[in-house]
């Protein structure tokens, strides 16, 4: 993919539903009774390998000419036939592999290249806890062969923050025995704290702990999933970066969990307004809107970096633009997303012509910096892809987007999207 620089971003856009949100709606409506229908579900591969594994595991699964997806609940999964197909998705494998450790029945679970990459010990310890047996490749790597059946409860403190490990708890703890609780060092994305109460099981919070008494049923769902939040930071992003900017983007997820991108911008020296904002099953959506001003610089570390974690790759690759750019701390889980992250970006950053110190668990990016054109390699991950094609809009010279496709495990109609908003 070529992207050459452009001139202003402007207009109004609608972006497909969260991913976090989707997999989470589809992976309950499996278990539900009744038929869930989910209107604006994620276009992205990704999610569409979660309704891949639960055709596998026996629930009907189906797109109605208006798009919506539907999904026939059964309250217990069927044996697969052969081993589920994760794709590029590790939060199919980690949140479903909780699920399936409550079922009595052997299955394997496999992932693409990058999958087969990435640590599932974190999901397997607390369900091998909890009386599943699970096993996989060398250093808890996919695949990962998992036999389920009587869980007990336990109480489990994650040592790393990742919501999906404390996903997969959760759901483990649907189907099992007693009163299941989860503590998190750091607040996670709670949207499967928000999934399991609109399909009508009881989940009690307080401070980082989560807890959840098994045995629950789950009752089907129609819903609309609001505009992914993190697809829309590629956009925040663009239009940050140009001063006469004018971007609306409506339906956009706006859960707090997730939202600090918002004061991060603000924080930046954009101007961000919100409207029109409601709630539906606990997930707030609203209209937002960016116009930029002149960028200053922040450093992200802590907590901030944890809810920020799939935003971080775009925010450093426009960090050179920014007055005094941008410090990402404490953010070391980047190593093992879709690719290394921190490597990637660093790598990218240094084909355009700049600055920047990579350190083990993040990045410092010098603001005030000059960027050309140039060779992006993304790693086949496409929060890499989609970050440097922003950058690309403020380069001088055009580039090239090796391995661009990537998009489409999130996102398929970005490059369109972005096109539609450009101006050159
Ligand atoms: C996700 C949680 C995060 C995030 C991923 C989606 C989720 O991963 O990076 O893209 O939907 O729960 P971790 O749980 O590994 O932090």
């Amino acid at each position: 993919m070529i992207i050459r620089p452009a001139k202003n971003v402007l207009g109004a856009i609608r972006l497909p539903g969260d991913k976090s949100i989707s997999h989470r709606y589809a992976m309950l409506g499996g278990l539900a009774e009744g038929t869930t229908r989910l209107t604006n579900f994620s276009t992205g591969a990704d999610c569409a390998s979660t309704l891949a594994c639960l055709r596998q595991l026996g629930c009907a699964v189906q797109k109605t000419a208006e798009g919506v997806i539907e999904i026939e609940g059964r309250e217990r999964l069927a044996k697969p036939a052969e081993s589920l197909d994760c794709g590029n998705s590790g939060s199919t494998m980690r949140m479903m592999c909780g699920i399936l450790a409550g079922h009595d029945f052997e299955c394997e679970m496999h992932g693409d290249e990058s999958l087969s990459r990435r640590p599932m010990g974190r999901v397997m310890m607390p369900l091998r806890l909890m009386g599943a047996k699970i096993t996989a490749g060398e250093a808890d790597r996919p695949p990962l062969r998992v036999h389920g059946g009587h869980l007990h409860s336990i109480e489990y403190v994650t040592p790393v923050a990742s919501a999906q490990v404390k996903s997969a708890v959760l759901f483990a703890g649907l189907l099992a025995e007693g009163e299941t609780t989860v503590e998190e060092p750091f607040r996670t994305r709670d949207h499967s704290e928000q999934a399991l109460r609109a399909f009508g099981a009881e989940v009690a919070r307080s401070k980082n702990q989560v807890k959840i008494q098994g045995g629950q049923k789950l009752r089907a769902i129609e819903a609309y999933v609001p505009g992914d939040i993190s697809s829309s930071a590629f956009f925040l992003c663009a239009a940050a970066l140009f001063p006469d900017s004018n971007l609306v983007i409506e339906n956009l997820l706006l859960n707090p969990t997730r939202a600090a991108l918002l004061d991060v911008m603000r924080a930046l020296g954009a101007r961000i307004g919100m409207i029109n904002v409601e709630e539906h099953h606990g997930e707030l959506m609203g209209t937002v809107r960016i116009e930029a001003g002149p960028l200053k610089g922040l450093t992200i570390a802590g907590g901030q970096s944890v809810s920020l974690i799939d935003e971080l790759p775009v925010l450093a690759a426009i960090a050179p633009y920014t007055a005094s750019g941008i410090e990402i701390r404490d953010a070391r889980e980047l190593r093992v997303k879709e690719s290394d992250r921190i490597a990637l970006v660093a790598r990218n950053l240094r084909a355009m012509g700049a600055e920047c110190e990579e350190r083990e668990d993040g990045l410092r990016v010098p603001g005030n910096q000059k960027l050309h054109g140039a060779e992006i390699d993304s790693g086949g991950d496409h929060r890499i892809a989609m970050a440097f094609s922003i950058a690309a809009l403020r380069a001088e010279g055009e580039s090239v987007i090796q391995g661009a496709d990537a998009a489409r495990i999130s996102f398929p109609e970005f490059f369109n999207v972005l096109e539609s908003v450009v101006e050159r």
